[in-house]
């Protein structure tokens, strides 16, 4: 007769060459913290919680913690809390996006080294939740994914203020002298006051609503608010829904398929959702071993309306698309385009999901099929001799007047160099140029930061120019917007085409083509090759070596190459 596979506390054994004395061990040191042996004989179901002190989006984890933990016990499994990285976005330097795969890797061991038939993700901040589906792709044991839930906006003097697309818009009216000192001081205060996540389709919004789309959420979770009771019950219900999963398996990778991925896609491109997932989802499907391409980007984004209405493409919170009916309510009007038969963490297929649900639906916040908000997706890729890889557009966020243009390259040749000089009363700059910002990608040294999103110069501010093309191999934020070219490939610090342009160069973009070109002749880039050299020394030590030596490009997913399956 075939052995029964060691389950709960049993799992993975630490190995001292006798397998009942590790199990002794193991059951007597889980017993010196209280456990009865009652439960410990049950399923173990692990939760990852990434709350830190450094992490304001998290801070209500502790709360959410014990609602999973409340719904483990009562389907009878036994709940073990760990803690992983944290990545809080505006504690980290260079950037969060450098410590992705770090978080990433910390989670699929912890989940693969420590007993657990099943995890709990408990994630939300940008890249936390990327970084925990990477992990328990890798890991495949058992797993779903629970969201931090948005913040809540604040009444302030009569409108609602959110992070952080208001962010970006009261501190562009304080650069063009319209908010005084004392004014975005008082601001400052009123952004973010909850627990939660960034409020708008922000990254994080954007990650939330992916893993359920991608099946890895349970179906309505996405877009609850951090601090509404429904939060709990969903942390309850995912506790629940984890021993179920511990007794009759669905792992990641019968959930993150190639069909999946692209109803994540959809989604992404109908909600008007973050570049940045772009890199994410691109990284998560790695992991199972999955390609996802530019090209059939430019594809489905030509067949997906744009569906949803929130900052920072429109004009409401992730709040009032819960309200509105949630991630549902798009799925539901996205159903002709998405493969129904994909399974989802609840044991059933999107399709058996999507007859079950409810249909009212805010239709102020998502639109119909046939009355959407544009009829094409969000974002495009493009391509050229300026990106031959590829390059990202979030037309949805973009000034239409700029798609077909020419201009003339106003070129800063790092953060550094950018933050110098973007405001000098010198700088030769017009309306007409784009701006474009080199070594800020992947390998740059600054681990490509949010940073596409380059200020308008101050004195073009203040004499009212609000958007210009800008092109960099940065990332930008998923609540910003503008005409801004971002993710360009291969990069600068890789001797990319974006190395190579220098002040005065003309640049063509048309969105129409999907192209971005250097109009530099091969001899004179040939030229300028030939005298190129890295912007940054190769760290000799530690992570950064890891990260430097091992980074891909923005189409891999920024994953390493490691990492990803083969
Ligand atoms: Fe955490 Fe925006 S800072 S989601």
């Amino acid at each position: 007769m075939a052995q029964k596979k060691p389950h709960g506390i049993a799992r993975g054994l630490t190995n001292y060459g006798d397998a009942g004395f590790s199990l002794y061990l193991r059951r007597s040191f889980a017993k010196s913290m209280g456990y009865s042996g009652e439960l410990l004989g049950r399923p173990v179901v692990g939760i990852a919680d990434s709350r830190s002190g450094f992490n304001n989006c998290h801070r209500h984890f502790p709360e959410l913690v014990e609602a999973v933990k409340r719904g483990v016990l009562a389907a009878g499994g036994l709940p073990i809390d760990f803690p992983t990285v944290s990545l809080g976005e505006v504690f980290l330097s260079p950037t969060s996006m450098m410590f992705r795969n770090l978080m990433s890797i910390d989670v699929e061991e912890m989940i693969r080294a420590q007993p657990m038939d099943a995890v709990v993700l408990v994630g939300g901040c940008d890249k936390t939740v990327p970084a925990q589906l990477m992990g328990a792709v890798s890991a495949d044991v058992p797993a779903v994914q629970l969201l931090a839930g948005p913040m809540m906006p604040t009444s302030f003097r009569g409108e609602r203020l959110g992070a952080c697309t208001d962010c970006r818009r009261f501190w562009a009216m304080h650069r063009a002298g319209k908010v005084d000192a004392a004014g975005i001081d008082e601001v400052e205060g009123n952004l973010a006051t909850t627990a939660g996540t960034c409020a708008v389709m922000g990254t994080a919004s954007t990650m939330a609503s992916i893993a359920e789309a991608l099946g890895m959420a349970l179906p309505g979770s996405a877009a609850i608010p951090a601090v509404h009771a429904d939060r709990l019950r969903a942390a309850e219900a995912s506790g629940r829904r984890a021993v179920e999963m511990a007794k009759e398996p669905v792992r990641p990778s019968q959930i993150i398929t190639r069909e999946s991925v692209h109803n994540a896609l959809r989604v992404l491109l109908a909600i008007g959702g973050s570049t940045n997932a772009i890199v994410h989802l691109t990284a998560i499907a790695g992991r199972a071993g999955i390609g996802v391409s530019l090209h059939e980007l430019n594809e489905l984004s030509d067949s997906t309306p744009v569906l949803v209405d929130l900052k920072p493409t429109g004009q409401h919170y992730m709040s009032d698309l819960y309200a509105a009916g949630g991630v549902g309510a798009v799925l539901r009007e996205l159903k002709p385009l998405l493969h129904l038969d994909c399974m989802t963490v609840t044991g059933r297929t999107l399709g058996e999901r999507l007859q079950e649900e409810l249909a009212w639906v805010d239709r102020s916040v998502v639109r119909k099929f046939d009355e959407p908000l544009a009829r094409q997706g969000g974002l495009v890729a493009l391509f050229g001799s300026l990106a031959p890889n590829g390059a990202i557009l979030k037309r949805s966020a973009a000034d239409p007047a700029l798609f077909e243009k020419e201009g003339r390259a106003v070129v800063f040749s790092s953060l550094d160099d950018l933050a110098a000089r973007i405001d000098d009363a010198e700088l030769d700059v017009s309306a007409e140029d784009f701006l474009v910002l080199q070594n800020a990608g992947p390998k740059s040294g600054y681990a490509m930061p949010e940073a596409g999103y380059l200020p308008i110069p101050a004195k073009l501010a203040r004499s009212g120019v609000k958007d210009m093309v800008r092109i960099s191999d940065a990332r930008m934020s998923g609540t910003a917007y503008g005409t801004i070219v971002l993710h360009v490939s291969p990069e600068a610090a890789a001797g990319g085409a974006l190395a190579l342009v220098r002040n005065g160069d003309r640049i063509r973009l048309s969105v129409r083509e999907r192209k971005i070109d250097l109009r530099v002749s091969e001899a004179e880039l040939q030229r300028r090759k030939a005298a190129w050299k890295p912007p940054v020394a190769a760290p000799v030590r530690g992570y950064a070596k890891l990260y430097m030596d091992h980074v891909m490009q923005a189409e891999h997913g920024c994953d390493f190459d490691f990492l990803r399956k083969a």
